[in-house]
């Protein structure tokens, strides 16, 4: 059983597709193990994706991830990271397959609705992140 990070990004959001994004991962088989709607801070923002700090987009991107709230979860399942990032599709919508969420929810390269963990690793820092140990359930 692998765990990773899910967000419901804010142009998903503030447009009620939560449910919709939920009804996708459930569907899939995946399990939503801890559930949380927040809206970040800058501080929280530019901490989470400080990966990406040299990167053009990062200062567009904080100002998006903090344009209004997230719900935020961890996803578990045998595969989880793989199989999440399948369901989200490419990061652009315009290049992500037919049926993902990117390609069928997704505004452009920015707005793609959500997020998930790339790899092991980031997917345990991103989970620790925004949920404690004894917030993440089977
Ligand atoms: P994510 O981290 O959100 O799951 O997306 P990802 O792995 O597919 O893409 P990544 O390269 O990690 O980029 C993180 C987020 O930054 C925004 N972005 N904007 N303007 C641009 O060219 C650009 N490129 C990326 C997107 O919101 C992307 O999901
Ligand atoms: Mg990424």
């Amino acid at each position: 059983m692998e765990r990773t990070l899910a967000i419901v990004k804010p142009d998903a959001v503030s447009r009620g597709l939560t449910g919709e994004i939920l009804k996708r991962i459930e569907t899939s088989g995946l399990a939503v193990c801890a559930l949380k709607k927040l809206q970040l801070t800058r501080a929280q923002a530019e901490r989470f994706y400080d990966v990406h700090k040299e990167r053009p987009f990062y200062k567009s991107l904080c100002d998006y991830m903090t344009s209004g709230p997230v719900v935020i979860a961890v996803l578990g399942g045998d595969k989880a990271i793989t199989r999440w990032r399948e369901l989200m599709g490419a990061t652009d919508p315009a290049k992500a397959a037919p049926g993902t969420i990117r390609k069928d929810l997704g505004v452009d390269v920015e707005k793609n609705a959500v997020h998930g963990s790339d790899a092991p690793e980031t997917a345990a820092r991103e989970n620790s992140f925004f949920f404690s140990g004894t917030e993440i359930l089977a």
